[in-house]
């Protein structure tokens, strides 16, 4: 179905008001193949949204938006160690965890509760509590906006990395994600070292996956705003990595800064533990917001445009990079 000049305010969690010029949703693939072959739209701007859990508007859309609501949560196959599950990219992310929890699949539970749909994971990469959907990610299917052509890649092709992936570039805006198959293993393989989550586990009889994804909801719950509540997109930036040198520059002023190395003596540092140091905790400009919990969301505090949410990530971006030398990427999309 195709609307024209439609208001994007609930398809974005951020919750900004502007309109695509058009908006097209489907649940076939062979409706997306037709409307990809009508010359008419052929030359505009196209972009591919779930949820619009990652996206920061901050001006009228003037292309097609895609929405996807392809459905259907299948177990296509199964061998002695793994479950094969294929869903729909429209289906939003946290039911299809739930489903897997209840047919005790597990694998899926660690992301519980963040937002967006099946389609997303692979694009973004989405990760929390020590797994990534790269973890779990078997296949990713989707057409190409060019020719409308069917193509399925494998988790090696995805080029996954962290809060990235080949969707992000070389595919940026090419294509249309239909379906994501899961690889999910039958042993129990449960992670749980992330130090909050172990916390909260202890409140629990039994350590299984039923339990865990409740601890991870409690936990998202504490720290994350309720997007229903208050206008967010979870993380605004990435978490930066930066080499020895600069670390050791940083400690000299900060002993105390956390940091986890990963390859090669490159350090990871929480960009809230940035943010936090330098007082934006609660912050305002205009109508937007950083939260007072987590200092890595940024909010609408009401009304704000993206505009503004913009200026506000531009703020912290000076002054992180002014006090402690690093530049912060943003994890959101800007449109
Ligand atoms: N911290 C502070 N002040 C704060 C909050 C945190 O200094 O107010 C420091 C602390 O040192 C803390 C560290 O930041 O130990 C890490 O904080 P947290 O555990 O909340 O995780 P995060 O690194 O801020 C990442 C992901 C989240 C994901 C959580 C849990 C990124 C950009 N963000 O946040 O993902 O839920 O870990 O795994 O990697 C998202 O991508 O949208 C997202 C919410």
């Amino acid at each position: 179905m195709l609307s024209f000049n439609y208001s994007l305010k609930k398809h974005n969690t951020f919750g900004i008001d502007v309109n695509a010029k058009y908006f097209f949703t489907f649940q076939l693939i062979n409706d997306l193949q037709s409307f990809i072959k009508n010359k008419k739209y052929q030359n505009l701007q196209k972009i591919v949204i779930g949820e619009g859990s990652n996206l920061l508007f901050t001006k009228k859309f003037d292309g097609v938006v895609i929405y996807p609501q392809i459905k259907g949560i299948e177990l296509v196959r199964q061998t002695d160690d793994f479950y094969f599950i294929r869903a729909g990219a429209g289906i939003i992310w946290d039911n299809f965890v739930e489903y897997c929890v209840k047919n005790n699949w597990q694998g899926t539970e660690n992301l519980s509760l963040i937002p967006g749909t099946v389609g997303a994971t692979p694009v973004q990469n989405i990760g929390a509590y020590g797994i990534e959907a790269k973890d779990i990610i078997h296949s990713v299917e989707y057409v190409s906006l060019e020719k409308g052509e069917i193509c399925k890649i494998s988790n090696k092709d995805c080029k996954f990395e962290y809060r990235n992936s080949i969707f992000k570039n070389e595919l940026k805006d090419k294509i249309v994600v239909t379906n994501v198959t899961y690889k999910l293993n039958k042993k129990q393989l449960l992670n749980i070292d992330y130090k909050g989550i172990k916390d909260e586990l202890n409140n629990y009889k039994e350590i299984n996956i039923q339990n865990i994804r409740k601890a991870i909801i409690k936990v998202r719950n504490s720290k994350l705003p309720d997007v229903k509540e208050i206008g967010n997109a979870g993380s605004f930036f990435k978490n930066p990595v930066i080499d020895k040198n600069l670390l050791a520059k940083i400690k000299e002023k900060y002993p105390e800064t956390p940091n986890f190395e990963i390859a090669n003596s490159k350090y990871k540092i929480p960009a809230a533990y940035l943010i936090d140091k330098c007082n934006f905790k609660g912050y305002r400009h205009k109508n937007a917001g950083v939260f007072e919990h987590q200092p890595l969301v940024l909010i609408n505090r009401g009304n704000a445009t993206g505009q503004e949410i913009l200026e506000l990530s531009e703020i912290i971006q000076t002054k992180v990079k002014q006090v402690f030398g690093i530049a912060l990427e943003r994890e959101v999309i800007v449109e």
